[in-house]
């Protein structure tokens, strides 16, 4: 019993949102709610420019991003809540979308002013691919910005949701009233100067209270009536099922800054978002409530604390309880490992676990073992699915500066692209070493890690690809494989799974390549068997 009740009181999720929106102040102010912190400041003053609680690396500090993804964890009306941090940095995407793997919901937050912006669309493209249940936050309310309904047309049809209000504000920027609540029928009026704490509001029952138009008057109560007309008319009723399935996104709006319709979102976020998911596998759905332990590896982070060269891999735990110091199976290696000092985490802060339940996360000290996607379970050979490596954008040979440092670079390399740093392609003709990436920046981050991490020094020479994709032989009774191998030998690759990889050099030379060798099969990402 205790279990099952455990398993129904998690939330796990990720704020997604497009630098700036507010992804930092809000999972703040959340925080704040949940009493894990006491004062507004906390994360936020830690926010990499200003020195990190949520980001660690020495390089995030200096650069002003969060590279880290971490996890944030707090209980708020007996429920336990696990935020996901996500890089916002589109250099860092795929970081992200890891981490959408180990999240069984998202909310995305989406600033007033700006409207839809790039990294949302990708971010969220995902998360509908993957039919994960979304609630979508309108920020920055206290700020002219663009008008509720235009906003939400424009979430549809950007971001091909399906949304329906469940706050809607009273104004907006200098005439920002206050926010009606249509999931509990009652409004709270704003007042500016709450912007630290967590303060007692004034509430209005009805919208039919005689003091409503004594405190936003009569034009504002008018105009509020016509919008929630126009919203029962308009929006669908709010639906969980339809939610959950990823078929309806109720909208809340707010501003995380001055503390306003945040309580109204977790309020609501508690009662709807899902408890923790089942998960495909190779073989079967695994379920949370199944009594045996399995997880999976979505994140490895180096080096958390400088003195010592420790990894940690963050494991989310899809069924069964995580106990310390029983042997679990690495199902890749067919190796078992038992965990003496597993993590549970509070930012920077990490706290030793005896156990664990399904939708929580656990960092497990890991000394090379792992790497990102791996299954652990008590003995089944299960695959966990939906980790798969997209083609990067950013191509470049990796070269030694150091010779007497061959090894170390090796080293270092190899555990970077462990972590999901990058990809690593090594090329048939002359085995030289690729590395492709999602944005330029990384070249930077991994140039900067081997150096500090593994004493190894190393640059990038340019090297024109488009894209790299994967390619499978099928069954062909032509010689079009070894034709296809002959020819294109300058540009084929393998990948860390010795998986074979076209470096396609334009868009036209890679659809010329598609049509000439129809019986091969060309690939976008590394998971296709
Ligand atoms: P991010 O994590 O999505 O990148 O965004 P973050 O929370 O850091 O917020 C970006 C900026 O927007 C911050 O201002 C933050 O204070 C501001 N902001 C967040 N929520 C609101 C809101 O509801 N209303 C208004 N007016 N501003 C909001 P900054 O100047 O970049 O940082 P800071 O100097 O205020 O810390």
């Amino acid at each position: 019993m205790e279990f099952l009740s455990e398993i129904e009181r998690r939330r796990t999720f990720g704020i997604i949102s497009h630098p700036d929106a507010g992804k930092t102040t809000l999972t703040e102010k959340l925080l704040l709610y949940g009493g894990a912190i006491q004062e507004a400041g906390a994360v936020k003053s830690n926010k990499v420019k200003k020195g990190a609680a949520s980001d660690f690396m020495a390089i995030e500090r200096q650069r002003g991003i969060s590279v880290a993804t971490s996890v944030l964890a707090f209980i708020y009306k007996d429920k336990k809540i696990n935020i996901l941090d996500t890089p916002g940095h589109k250099d860092f995407a795929e970081d992200t979308f890891r981490t959408l793997t180990a999240v069984d919901s998202v909310i995305v937050v989406i600033d007033v002013a700006k409207g839809v912006e790039e990294q949302t669309q990708k971010l969220v493209e995902v998360c509908r691919l993957r039919s994960i249940p979304i609630l979508v936050f309108i920020n920055k309310l206290d700020r002219e910005g663009k008008d509720a309904f235009e906003l939400m047309d424009e979430v549809e049809i950007k971001l091909g949701l399906t949304v329906t209000p469940l706050t809607f504000p009273i104004g907006m920027g200098y005439d920002f009233r206050g926010i009606y609540n249509i999931w509990e029928e009652n409004l709270e009026l704003f007042n500016p100067d709450d912007k630290q704490r967590v303060s007692e509001k004034i509430k209005f029952r009805s919208i039919n209270d005689e003091n409503l138009k004594l405190n936003i008057g009569v034009k504002q109560t008018k105009q509020l009536k016509e919008d929630l007309e126009l919203i029962s008319g308009v929006y669908p009723k709010f639906n969980v099922q339809n939610y959950l399935s990823g078929d309806l996104q109720p909208v809340f709006f707010g501003s995380a800054l001055n503390n306003f319709g945040v309580q109204e979102l977790l309020d609501c976020f508690i009662e709807i978002a899902p408890k923790p998911r089942p998960k495909g596998s190779d073989m079967r759905i695994i379920y949370p409530t199944e009594d045996k332990f399995t997880g999976f590896v979505f994140k490895i982070h180096a080096n958390m604390d400088p003195k010592h060269r420790d990894r940690l891999a963050f494991i989310k735990i899809v069924s069964g309880k995580f106990e310390r110091n029983i042997p679990y199976l690495n199902v890749r290696q067919n190796k078992k490992f038992k965990f003496s000092s597993p993590n549970a985490f509070f930012a920077e802060k990490k706290q030793i676990i005896d156990v664990s339940f399904p939708g929580d996360i656990v960092g497990l000290h890991d000394t090379g073992n792992f790497k990102i996607g791996d299954t652990l379970t008590t003995g089944e050979k299960i695959n966990f699915k939906g980790i798969p490596n997209f083609s990067p954008e950013h191509f470049r040979y990796i070269n030694n500066t150091d010779p007497m440092k061959a090894k170390q670079l090796n080293k270092g390399i190899n555990q970077l692209m462990d972590e999901g740093v990058a990809q690593l392609f090594i090329l048939n003709i002359n085995n030289r070493k690729v590395v492709g990436t999602v944005g330029a920046l990384q070249f930077e981050v991994i140039q900067y890690r081997l150096l500090h991490e593994y004493g190894a020094k190393c640059n990038f020479e340019n090297l024109n690809v488009y894209k790299a994709c994967w390619v499978s032989r099928e069954e062909s009774e032509n010689n079009e494989f070894e034709e296809f191998k002959r020819v294109k030998q300058k540009f084929l690759a393998k990948d860390k799974q010795n998986q074979l990889v076209f470096l396609a050099d334009s868009d036209f030379t890679l659809r010329m390549t598609i049509n000439k060798y129809p019986s091969l099969k060309f690939y976008f990402t590394s998971e296709f068997k």
